[in-house]
C-alpha cells in the first residue's frame, strides 16, 4: 500500500511557457529555464504534455528536459503509437495517459478507460516494463477507477476541471458535489492500492480543498501558475501555490 503520510508533491506543468514562445515562433520564453526555476521554487516534478499537434511543447523540449532536469519528468501523452515510441525512447520517470482531441482547447475530460480496457492494457504494459510509472487521467468515477486498476496502472490522476469550472461560474452547490465526488473517489482509488494524484484548472482559490484530501499524493498545476508568473514572477507564483498546499495539508 502506498505511504500517504508524506508531503504532498507539486508537479509544475510548463506547457504554457511554450504556448507563449510559440505565439511568436521565437526561442523564448524557454520552458527548460522555467523548469529550472520551478525546481528552485520547490516543485517536486515537472509535467509537460507533448500534444499530437505540438501546439505548445515540442519534441526538442522533451529532449532538453530529459537532458537538463534533475527533477522527475511526468510526460503527458495520448495513447498513440507515436507517443508510446517517444516515451519508450526517453523513459521518463512517469507517463500520464490523457485523452486528446485536436479541436479541444485543453484536456476536457478524463480518459474513457472502461470502454477501451484491452487496448489500454496492452498500450501501457511496455511503458511499465520500461520503468515508467503509469498514470491514467480520469474523471472521479468509480467505474473508470476500477478499469484503471484492472489494466495495471500504478497511478490515477483525478480530473479537477469540473470542480474548478463550477467554482469560477459561481455554481457552488455543483462545485461542492463535485468536490465530494473527488474526495470519495480519492479514497476509493487509494483503497484499491492506486496512488492518487489530481489536477487541471487548479488556482489559488480552488487548490486547498483538494490538497487537504489525505490520499492525494501529487497535484499537477500549470496554466494558473504560468499566468500568475506574468504578474509576480514564476518563482513567487510557485512558492505561493506550495504554501497553500502545505497549509491545507497541515
Ligand atoms: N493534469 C493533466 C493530466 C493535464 O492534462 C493538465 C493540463 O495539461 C494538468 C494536470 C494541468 O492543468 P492546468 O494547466 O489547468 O493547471
Amino acid at each position: 500500500m502506498t505511504d500517504y503520510a508524506g508531503r504532498l508533491r507539486l508537479g509544475v506543468n510548463i506547457d504554457h511557457v511554450a504556448t507563449v514562445r510559440n505565439a511568436r515562433g521565437s526561442a523564448y520564453p524557454d520552458p527548460i529555464r522555467a523548469a529550472k526555476i520551478a525546481e528552485a521554487a520547490g516543485a517536486d516534478g515537472i509535467t509537460a504534455h507533448l500534444r499530437e499537434d505540438r501546439r505548445h511543447i515540442s519534441d526538442e523540449d522533451i529532449d532538453g528536459l530529459m537532458d537538463a532536469l534533475s527533477l522527475p519528468l511526468n510526460f503527458e501523452m495520448a495513447a498513440t503509437d507515436e507517443m508510446q515510441a517517444i516515451a519508450l525512447r526517453h523513459k521518463p520517470h512517469a507517463v500520464c495517459i490523457v485523452p486528446e482531441k485536436r479541436e479541444e482547447r485543453t484536456t476536457e475530460g478524463g480518459l474513457e478507460v472502461a470502454k477501451d480496457e484491452n487496448r489500454l492494457a496492452h498500450f501501457i504494459a511496455p511503458l511499465r516494463d520500461a520503468g515508467c510509472r503509469v498514470s491514467i487521467f480520469i474523471a472521479a468515477d468509480q467505474a473508470q477507477i476500477e478499469a484503471a486498476n484492472r489494466i495495471g496502472a500504478q497511478v490515477i490522476e483525478l480530473h479537477t476541471g469540473a470542480y474548478c469550472d463550477f467554482h469560477a461560474e459561481g455554481r457552488f452547490d455543483e462545485r461542492d458535489a463535485e468536490l465530494a465526488r473527488l474526495r470519495d473517489m480519492a479514497a476509493f482509488g487509494h483503497s484499491l492500492g492506486l496512488e492518487v494524484h489530481a489536477g487541471h484548472g487548479l488556482t489559488y482559490e480552488t487548490v486547498a480543498p483538494v490538497a487537504a484530501f489525505p490520499e492525494v499524493m501529487e497535484l499537477n498545476i500549470g496554466h494558473f501558475i504560468i499566468g500568475e508568473a506574468i504578474f509576480m514572477g514564476l518563482e513567487p507564483a510557485i512558492r505561493e501555490m506550495r504554501r497553500l498546499m502545505d497549509d491545507a495539508r497541515a
